[in-house]
């Protein structure tokens, strides 16, 4: 996409206090998507990483539902209208969106709620958007979404909750892009996070952890 695009990356990449690998500092999370197709090799490949994350008791509580446009205009679709207006209108070209979905009771003991079953798809899908971030693809996560319509539209059972709705796919140039100023604006701006001493603690709450400067 040429030095303008270059220097997107620049502003988006992670500042640290001390080195981080290179696909951690590299990842974010933009609003201009290309309408290319994601090749179905990387999206094997994106759903590879997420199986083999660690989870409590090994349960996978994960599920993804895939709706990729070229392939399933229909689920497609019909995933798009579960999206909140605010991610529609960005979302709705990102030519894949996954469903995350946690099984909520661990399978060796039904009557147990397994209170880490968010927590365990949270980390698959870290997995699957680093592994995104290698293959050059971008992936931006969403809460935005109406769970409900979700379980009706896709006939997610009982048991089973809806949790996140990623948007994946080719980055556009967000100065190029058939988007809104406030959308290319936020394409643009630097990433923001808390200081590590707000974070990282020691001895007791809120006491920062002491660490190199
Ligand atoms: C679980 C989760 C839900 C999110 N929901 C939304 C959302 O509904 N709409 C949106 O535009 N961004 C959403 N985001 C993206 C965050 O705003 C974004 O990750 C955060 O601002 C940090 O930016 P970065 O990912 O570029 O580092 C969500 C991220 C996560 C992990």
């Amino acid at each position: 996409m040429g030095d303008r695009s270059d220097r997107v990356e620049e502003r988006k990449r992670a500042r640290t206090r001390c080195p981080v690998h290179e696909l951690i500092a590299r990842r974010w999370s933009p609003v201009a998507f290309r309408e290319e197709p994601v090749e179905p090799e990387k999206l094997c490949s994106l759903l590879e990483a997420a199986r083999w994350a660690p989870s409590s008791y090994n349960e996978q509580p994960w599920r993804f539902l895939v709706a990729a446009r070229h392939d399933d205009p229909e689920s497609h679709r019909r995933l798009v209208e579960c999206l909140m207006d605010v991610n529609r209108r960005w979302a709705a070209r990102a030519p894949v969106l996954i469903l995350t979905i946690a099984k909520m009771r661990f399978s060796h003991a039904p009557e147990r709620v397994n209170r880490h079953a968010f927590h365990d798809v949270g980390l698959a899908t870290a997995q699957l958007t680093l592994q995104a971030t290698a293959l050059g693809l971008y992936v931006h996560q969403m809460a935005g979404f109406s769970p409900q319509q979700a379980r009706e539209r896709f006939a997610i059972p009982e048991g089973y909750e809806p949790v996140a709705v990623l948007a994946v796919g080719y980055r556009d140039d967000p100065a190029r892009a058939d988007l809104p100023p406030d959308l290319k604006e936020r394409d643009m701006a630097p990433r923001e996070r808390k200081a590590l001493e707000e974070i990282a603690f020691q001895g007791r709450f809120g006491e920062p952890l002491r660490l190199p400067p």
